[in-house]
């Protein structure tokens, strides 16, 4: 593993600030964007973490109609709940700002302004679906209707959920306006469009050497390349939105995924001029070493390996992505989440009654890294009482209370030399961090956190051989030995389950005799040392009833 620090932005997907968060988006992009970051400061790499609500687009307008408010007070009320759950949830963003700042503006606007002189975006005439009873264009998801590539009845104006491709309404068969029910006609109106069909040669050969991406997605971006990328509008007419920086404009706006996606880099320019240093954004962005990882669920795939990075090629200057990790979807007891039919683990419910580590423990060991996964309570619970509390909760207890109890609550002296399966442990324990750590920087979470998981079980299997609670009548230098190694085992186990566990593991740190930041005690054993005295043990974990399985169930789908 490289020993010097190295330069890291970690951009995770805008979130539409229309409903509040579910933990299928959390699983999808959040949890493990935090879980990379986390660890790569700890490898004392120069890391930034960056998003924002998407507060724009059709999501948004569509809601607020529906509640008979604003976009921009249902985008503040969204706003303040994701911040208020990546808080809850520890998600450590440096930066999670919104794409309704004027640094944003200012950003989009200069990069449409270049791709426009380099005739990367020209206007041209275009038939959109008019709403005739409504009086008025239908953008985006105003419109739904058949998909013209998989037949699918629940396409979108904007892109198909059911085979993933991004979509203009007008190639929707049968569409029908949202607004009311009429079907759409035909109308030509100007507007802008990205010139997509001059990257795809480029793009082909960005994409094609790229062997470190996952096969999911290089797959379907090699796919949607062979097929051919076509000029895509970039400008719809909508009120909410960033405006057009060209007169006879005023009507219409920048399309919501032109811009969110320039949020990445507006939004590290904007905690830039906040850290006091407005240059500081140019090592996350122009130095060539400097490696950008874009997490994501799979129906944005599109955005982050097509669309944003020939937008950044046409811009010039600027990093393409390293790596777009994206996820498949986490289903909810067998079905798609959905806000419309209530099913969903909604994050701020969530909060209100659990705690956040088991959560994020059960999100990461069913990660949907490589297919669709599926999330239901009763696992849940499994998880949470079997492996949480019984085989890690239960290591740290047991070691800390029998030390208390047997050697006056100080880490006990070891012998001169360990014998052979103290030994093993330890060198077990620290191959672990070379191995998760290398499962982390491949983003395969799951991996990681079994491998981490693995170390605990080996512990376990190490007290029960050992057996200290009888040899501290029989044969009390093996006792002593048992539990000096069994503390700094536990005290390294904290360390590597830290970047999935933030919550728990610098309190089992704590418990094992350490004092400070276990962050900033960096990605290594913190050796424990002989007398040093241990605090008094509480548990880290909660056992859960069985009955929250039917109580959490019953609040599906109503
Ligand atoms: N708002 C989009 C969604 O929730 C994601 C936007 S990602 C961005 O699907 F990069 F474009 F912002
Ligand atoms: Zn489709």
């Amino acid at each position: 593993m490289p020993d010097s620090p190295r330069t890291i932005l970690v951009c995770v997907a805008w979130p539409y600030a229309n409903t509040p968060l579910h933990a299928g988006q959390i699983a999808g992009a959040y949890l493990p964007a935090d879980i990379f970051a986390r660890y790569h400061r700890m490898r004392g790499d120069r890391v930034l973490m960056v998003s924002g609500s998407d507060a724009h687009g059709t999501p948004v307008t569509l809601r607020a109609e529906q509640e008979g408010t604003t976009p921009l007070a249902i985008f503040e009320r969204m706003h303040s709940s994701f911040v208020d759950t990546f808080e809850r949830l520890g998600i450590s963003f440096d930066i999670f700002t919104s794409t309704n700042t004027e640094d944003h503006v200012e950003v989009t606007q200069d990069i449409f302004e270049r791709l426009l002189e380099r005739d990367y975006i020209y206007e041209a005439e275009q038939t959109l679906l008019y709403d005739p009873k409504a009086n008025r264009f239908l953008p985006d998801r105003y419109v739904e209707g058949t998909c013209p590539h998989c037949g699918d009845p629940g396409a979108r104006g904007d892109q198909c959920d059911h085979c993933g491709r991004a979509l203009d309404a007008t190639e929707l068969l049968q569409p029908r306006s949202r607004l009311s029910d009429a079907t759409p006609e035909p109308l030509p109106t100007n507007h802008f469009f990205l010139r997509l069909s001059a990257f795809n040669e480029r793009l082909r050969e960005w994409v094609e050497p790229q062997a470190h991406w996952r096969p999911a997605v290089r797959n379907f971006t090699l796919g949607l390349l062979r097929e051919g990328l076509h000029d895509r509008a970039i400008t719809r007419d909508i009120e909410w939105g960033v405006p057009i920086p060209l007169e006879g404009y005023e009507q219409k706006r920048i399309y919501v995924w032109f811009e969110a996606v320039i949020g990445y880099l507006s939004a590290t320019k904007e905690w830039a001029e906040r850290s006091g240093d407005p240059s500081a954004w140019e090592a996350f962005w122009r130095d060539p070493e400097a490696r950008s990882y874009y997490f994501q669920g799979k129906d944005n795939i599109t955005f982050h390996t097509t669309i944003w990075p020939a937008m950044l090629m046409g811009y010039e200057g600027l990093n393409l992505p390293y790596d777009v990790p994206a996820n498949q979807y986490v289903t909810m007891s067998g079905s798609k989440a959905s806000s419309s039919r209530n099913w969903a683990v909604w994050m701020p419910d969530y909060l209100e009654r659990h705690d956040p580590d088991p959560l994020r423990y059960t999100l990461t060991a069913i990660m949907p890294e490589t297919s669709d996964t599926d999330f239901t309570w009763a696992e849940h619970l499994r998880r949470n009482n079997d492996e949480l509390v019984a085989r890690w909760g239960n290591l740290v207890h047991r070691v800390l209370t029998l030390t208390r109890r047997h050697f006056d609550a100080r880490v006990p002296e070891p012998p001169d030399e360990l014998a052979a399966n103290s030994r093993e442990l330890l060198a077990r324990l620290d191959a672990a961090f070379d191995a998760v750590g290398a499962a982390i920087e491949q983003v395969q979470l799951r991996h990681a956190l079994g491998a981490a998981f693995a170390v605990a079980q080996a512990a376990n299997r190490y007290l029960d051989e050992r057996a200290p609670w009888t040899a501290v009548r029989t044969d009390r230098a093996s006792a002593a030995e048992t539990l000096h190694t069994a503390i700094n085992v536990v005290s390294g186990i904290a360390t590597l389950l830290q970047p999935f566990l933030p919550f728990t593991s610098p309190e089992a740190w704590r418990l094992a005799g350490n004092a400070g930041s276990i962050e900033a005690a960096g990605w290594r054993r913190t050796p424990v040392a002989a007398g040093t005295p241990l605090p008094e043990p509480a548990p880290l974990f909660r056992k859960l009833d069985d009955s929250i399985v039917a109580e959490e169930e019953a609040r599906l789908g109503r």
